[in-house]
């Protein structure tokens, strides 16, 4: 589905130069559940970025479905983001201002008339099965961080993406809310067929995920 081929990235700072990511080739398919670890600043959330299409390298290729990403306009990038990724955050970063149901439709906002679906329908239903419904209306402030999550889980799956990715999601819960979420996550790539990519600084995590992905200083050190 998504194929990086000798990514690198490298961001300026004043004078100086930062490699960020060196030649990393790595492939994620459809239906993958894949765990990313490494210490911190060793360019984990860099590489979801860009795996993501929110970023781009600065040398090498991205392919999705074997086509260059680089040869599309920033527009057709945008889109194509909003069709297949949807991520999530550590800091769930849910709008404060805009209640549950609110927050859930935000990624349909410019493309509600262009969807195959009723998205007010498909958010009522996300928040039935991830036990929010009752809290469609109150504010983000007023929930739970493992209610929190789960809303922005939901936020995520709005748009019937192909891939989640999950950067650090369980890093600001307690451990038993931690592990439902990633119960969660692990329940989307079995039933929802979804590839799933989570950052995780946390070893026991990554133990329960089939393929494991560890980085340091930009590059992959192994990979299985
Ligand atoms: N916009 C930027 N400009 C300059 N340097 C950056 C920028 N973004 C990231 N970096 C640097 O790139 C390196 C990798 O950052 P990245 O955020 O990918 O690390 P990480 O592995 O996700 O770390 P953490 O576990 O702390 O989240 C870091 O040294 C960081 O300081
Ligand atoms: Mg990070």
């Amino acid at each position: 589905m998504i194929e990086l081929i000798k990514v690198s990235k490298i961001y300026q700072l004043d004078e100086d130069l930062f490699t960020a990511l060196k030649n990393i080739n790595i492939t994620i398919k459809q239906g993958e559940l894949t765990a990313i670890t490494g210490p911190s600043g060793c360019g984990k959330s860099t590489l979801m970025h860009i795996i993501g299409l929110l970023d781009e390298p600065s040398s090498g290729k991205v392919l999705f479905n074997g086509k260059d990403i680089a040869e599309l306009s920033d527009n057709d990038i945008s889109s194509l983001r909003n069709e297949f990724a949807g991520f999530v955050f550590q800091q769930f970063n849910l709008i404060n201002k805009l209640n549950v149901l609110e927050n859930i439709l935000l990624p349909t906002l410019y493309y509600r008339h262009k969807l195959p679906f009723n998205a007010n329908q498909r958010a009522y239903e996300l928040m039935e099965r991830f036990s929010i419904a009752e809290k469609a209306k109150s504010f983000p402030n007023k929930l739970s961080g493992g209610q929190q999550q789960r809303v922005a889980i939901a936020r995520a799956l709005i748009n019937k993406p192909k891939i989640i990715l999950a950067d650090e999601p369980t890093g600001n819960l307690d451990s038993k809310t931690g592990s439902k979420i990633l119960e969660l996550l692990q329940e989307l790539n079995k039933q929802d067929k979804l590839s799933i990519v989570i950052v995780t600084h946390d070893p026991q995590i990554a133990t329960v995920f089939p393929r494991k992905i560890r980085m340091l200083d930009g590059q992959i050190i192994k990979s299985k």
